[in-house]
């Protein structure tokens, strides 16, 4: 049934029916926290924790900093499921594996996703702490043959041959420009093209020039995968990248990009990312 190379849909329903036999809320809306959005996890009311080691048949998450659990509860009145911590290609996950949270929450019945990350700034408008609203991807790891979904198809979950050119919800990217100019942050909240790459290093200067030549605003190592199956299994998508560095494009800086940096303005912008992401949940709820 749990082939080692593949989650069948019915072990991804077995993880679903463990857990929904435990949760008390039937949420419709998931939030894969990133960087800097970690703590929304510990926020919410009337919460209810699996770590992940706990739940059967799940990965474990190895990076320092991500909590490794699944959230259930209520963010103000509205009931939330989040994953604190998430799989990355370069702890050595198969795609699949990094992205399966993502059909368990579809599961679960989750229609509306929200994922967050942090991610270097290519866009020379972009300042460290700055917000991206992911307008669109270039998705890197599928040039070179690698996606969530190679394998076996499941018709259950969508189609062999997903579109995705309409992947980032339009409508509620305008919400969140609203709610931005709302919360006075419109200056530090943009919209642009994300490119994931595998990590776990940092980009070589050649690189970053090659990605903003072709348009990338901001790079990072994670998020497609999970967009790309979100939106296979029919979910509505919202993301954003958290501008935590700024790429180095020329030969005479002396700065490196390091992951202290990265914790460190994340850790710094929790509160307004937190502000953020609740006003885009409320509207979702409301709408
Ligand atoms: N590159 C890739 N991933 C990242 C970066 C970066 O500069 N910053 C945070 N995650």
């Amino acid at each position: 049934e749990l082939d080692s190379n593949f989650y069948s849909y019915e072990a991804i329903q077995s993880i679903a029916d463990f857990l929904l036999k435990r949760v008390k809320s039937r949420p419709k809306i998931g939030i894969i926290c990133g960087s800097g959005l970690g703590p929304l996890g510990d926020m919410l009311k009337e919460a209810q924790y699996f770590h992940y080691e706990d739940i059967p048949h799940f990965p474990v998450s190895t990076v320092k900093g991500h909590a490794g659990r699944l959230v259930f509860g209520k963010l103000d009145s509205i009931d939330v499921m989040c994953l604190q911590g998430r799989f990355h290609c370069y702890e050595g996950y198969p795609l699949w594996k990094c992205a399966m949270p993502v059909r368990l929450m579809k599961l679960i019945g989750i229609s509306h996703l929200i994922v967050t990350n942090a991610a270097g700034g290519l866009n020379s408008d972009y300042k460290i702490g700055d917000v991206m609203i992911i307008k669109d991807h270039i998705n890197i790891m599928g040039f070179a043959g690698n996606s969530a979904l190679n394998g076996p198809n499941d018709e259950r979950f969508g189609p062999r041959f997903p579109a995705i050119n309409k992947a980032y919800d339009p409508k509620i990217r305008a919400y969140a420009k609203e709610i931005a100019a709302k919360l006075k942050i419109s200056n530090t909240v943009h919209e642009g093209i994300y490119a994931c790459l595998g990590g776990p290093n940092y980009e070589t200067i050649a690189e970053c020039r090659m990605l903003r030549k072709n348009g990338v605003d901001a790079v990072g190592m994670s998020t497609i995968p999970e967009v790309i199956t979100a939106k296979h299994c029919g979910m509505t998508v919202f993301a954003f990248s958290l501008i935590t560095n700024v790429c180095i494009l020329d030969y005479e800086d002396e700065e490196e990009a390091n992951h202290e940096e990265v914790v460190e303005i994340a850790k710094r912008k929790e509160s307004v990312l937190i502000s953020f992401v609740s006003h885009i949940i409320h509207t979702i709820n409301d709408k």
